[in-house]
C-alpha cells in the first residue's frame, strides 16, 4: 500500500475504507470484509453512529494496532453549559470508547461550523498528549482553511473534502500543498450522482484498461496524490476497489477526465446559509 507523509511525519495509508451511511448493524462486516481484503484506512465519525462496530471489527481481526490508521471526526460542538474546549475533550473521550481504543490516528473536525477555533485548541492539546497522532479537519474552503492556519499554532494535517470527477478541486489541492496539507477525497463515486458509474468518458478509459469506472476513479485520484476512502458494502467492489494500484492512467486519460470538472458541489453548499443552519442544528454526544 502506498503511502502520504502527513505534515508532521505520520504516515497514512493513501486509500482506506469509509462507513458513512453504513448502518450500525451493517458496520461490522463490511470494515471485516475491508480488512481482509488489505484495507488498514478506516474512516468514521462520531454523526455515523457507527464507531462501535467499527471498533468490533477492528478487535475481531487482531491486526496489530500500530498496522492500523483510524480515523474519527469531531461533531458541531455546542457546550451549553460548560466550554466547547471541555466538551471537545468528553466527545473525543467518547469516540475513543466506542472504537475500543486507546487513540487514534487522525482526528478531523467534521464541519467549519460553530466554534471551531475553540475545537481545535482543544485538539492541539489531545495531538500533543498523543491522543490523535494527526489532526485535521473536513469541508472547509480554501478561506476557513488559511484563517485557522493563520491563527493557530498546528497547520491542520488533513482536509477532508468533496472530490470526484464533477468536482475535482484541484485549486483546493495547490493550496493545501503550498500550506503543507493532505487532500483528502470524500465521495469519490460522487456516491454515484450524475450517473457516475456509465459515464462515457470514464467507462472508455476502463474499457480500454479492463479496469472498472470506480477503479478508473481511485486511480485517477491516487495518481493526483490525492487520499481516497471509497465505501461499499459488498465484498466484491470492497476487493476491487483496494485493486488500484497496477494500472497507470495515462496524460492523455488524466487530461480526459479532468474535463469532466463542473467546478461546483453535488451535495451541498458549506455556504448556504440554510444549510449552515440546518447543519449547525444537529445534535450528537
Ligand atoms: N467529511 C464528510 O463530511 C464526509 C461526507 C461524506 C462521506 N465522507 C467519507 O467518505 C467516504 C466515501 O464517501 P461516500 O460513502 O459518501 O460515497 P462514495 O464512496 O463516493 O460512494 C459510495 C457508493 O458507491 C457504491 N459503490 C462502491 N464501490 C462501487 C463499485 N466498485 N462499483 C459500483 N458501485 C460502487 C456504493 O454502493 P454499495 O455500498 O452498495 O456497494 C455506494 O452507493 C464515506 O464513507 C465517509 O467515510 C465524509
Amino acid at each position: 500500500m502506498q503511502n502520504v507523509t502527513l505534515n508532521n511525519g505520520v504516515q497514512m495509508p493513501i486509500l482506506g475504507f469509509g462507513v458513512y451511511q453504513i448502518p450500525d448493524a451493517e458496520t461490522q462486516a463490511a470494515v471485516e470484509a475491508a480488512l481482509a481484503a488489505g484495507y488498514r484506512l478506516l474512516d468514521t465519525a462520531a454523526a455515523y453512529g457507527n464507531e462501535e462496530a467499527v471498533g468490533a471489527a477492528i478487535k475481531a481481526s487482531g491486526i496489530a494496532r500500530e498496522d492500523l490508521f483510524v480515523t474519527t471526526k469531531l461533531w458541531i460542538q455546542h457546550a451549553p453549559a460548560g466550554s466547547v474546549e471541555e466538551d471537545t475533550k468528553l466527545s473525543f473521550d467518547n469516540s475513543l470508547r466506542r472504537l475500543g481504543l486507546d487513540y487514534v490516528d487522525l482526528y478531523l473536525i467534521h464541519q467549519p461550523l460553530g466554534d471551531y477555533y475553540s475545537e481545535w485548541r482543544a485538539m492541539q492539546k489531545l495531538n500533543a498528549e498523543g491522543l490523535a497522532r494527526a489532526i485535521g479537519v473536513s469541508n472547509f474552503h480554501p478561506d476557513r482553511l488559511v484563517d485557522l492556519i493563520d491563527h493557530n499554532e498546528i497547520v491542520p494535517a488533513v482536509n477532508q473534502i468533496e472530490t470526484h470527477p464533477f468536482h475535482q478541486r484541484a485549486g483546493d489541492q495547490a493550496l493545501m500543498i503550498e500550506r503543507g496539507m493532505q487532500i483528502e477525497s470524500w465521495g469519490p463515486f460522487a456516491e454515484g450522482r450524475n450517473g457516475l458509474f456509465t459515464n462515457p468518458i470514464l467507462s472508455e478509459i476502463g474499457d480500454a484498461l479492463g479496469k472498472s469506472v470506480a477503479q478508473v476513479v481511485l486511480r485517477w485520484l491516487t495518481q493526483r496524490g490525492v487520499v481516497v476512502i471509497p465505501k461499499s458494502v459488498r465484498p466484491d467492489r470492497i476487493a476491487q476497489n483496494f485493486d488500484v494500484f497496477g494500472f497507470t492512467l495515462t496524460a492523455e486519460q488524466m487530461g480526459r477526465i479532468a474535463t469532466l470538472d463542473t467546478g461546483a458541489s453535488l451535495f451541498f453548499d458549506h455556504r448556504d446559509p440554510a444549510m449552515v443552519s440546518w447543519l449547525g442544528g444537529r445534535r450528537n454526544s
